[in-house]
């Protein structure tokens, strides 16, 4: 009976990782452990996917290890070198499009990539990191760099670390640091009935 006592948050209404998330550009110089490294590879470990097929891969470089940091950071659109360069760990996602065991198209691969990331994300949270997601990423360089087999995509980029200070960045980077985060209301995201018609849950929200 236990295992089917499945809670669902009511209060808070969501989960404190959701509400401290958010993709910082600067890290301070702090080392992540291996150990919480590995918990947050476990948790993209454990997601759900189609069939149970973990489309997910991940390459994954610490500062520490300086040769192979300068390699994952290169792997990057120049623009996201900039500030990345702070980050104590890099690591790209890499999906499968096709099923594997018939070589069929996945129509879903990127959803369960995005969601082991996901869960990824949050575990780091849960660890008092962060972690910045980056679609700007030199996909054929990933390939070429870590011989990444042709069933295999590079999906994307992500800077982990604790989070440093504002006045590190570039100056380019250093206003967005401090804005506001925003989002659309619910009543433009979620719909009952139709398209475009919020119905029950903006109501019950407000939102
Ligand atoms: C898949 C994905 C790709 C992203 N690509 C980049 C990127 O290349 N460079 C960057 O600076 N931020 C990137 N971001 C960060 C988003 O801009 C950021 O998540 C968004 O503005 C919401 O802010 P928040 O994560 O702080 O809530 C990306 C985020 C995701 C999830």
């Amino acid at each position: 009976m236990d295992d089917l006592i499945k809670l669902a948050p009511l209060d808070p209404p969501v989960l404190d990782v959701v509400r401290r998330r958010w993709s910082p550009r600067t890290f301070s110089d702090r080392p992540v452990s291996e150990d919480d490294l590995r918990a947050c590879l476990s948790a993209a470990q454990w997601a759900a996917s189609t069939y149970n097929e973990q489309e997910w891969r991940y390459v994954v470089a610490r500062r520490e290890d300086r040769k192979r940091f300068s390699k994952a950071l290169a792997c990057l659109v120049p623009k996201n070198q900039q500030w990345a360069k702070l980050a104590p760990v890099l690591m790209f996602s890499i999906g499968r499009p096709t099923f594997s065991r018939n070589g069929k198209p996945n129509p879903v691969w990127q959803h369960d990539v995005g969601l082991a990331s996901g869960q990824l994300v949050l575990q780091a949270t849960a660890l008092g990191l962060y972690a910045h997601q980056m679609a700007g990423i030199e996909h054929e360089l990933i390939r070429k760099t870590y011989k990444i087999p042709p069933e295999f995509e590079p999906v994307a980029g992500i800077a982990i670390g604790y989070i440093g200070r504002a006045d590190d960045l570039p100056e380019d980077f250093r206003a967005a640091e401090v804005e506001p985060r925003t989002r659309r209301p619910l009543s433009e995201t979620v719909f009952s009935d139709e398209w475009g018609h919020p119905g029950l849950i903006a109501e019950a929200s407000g939102g």
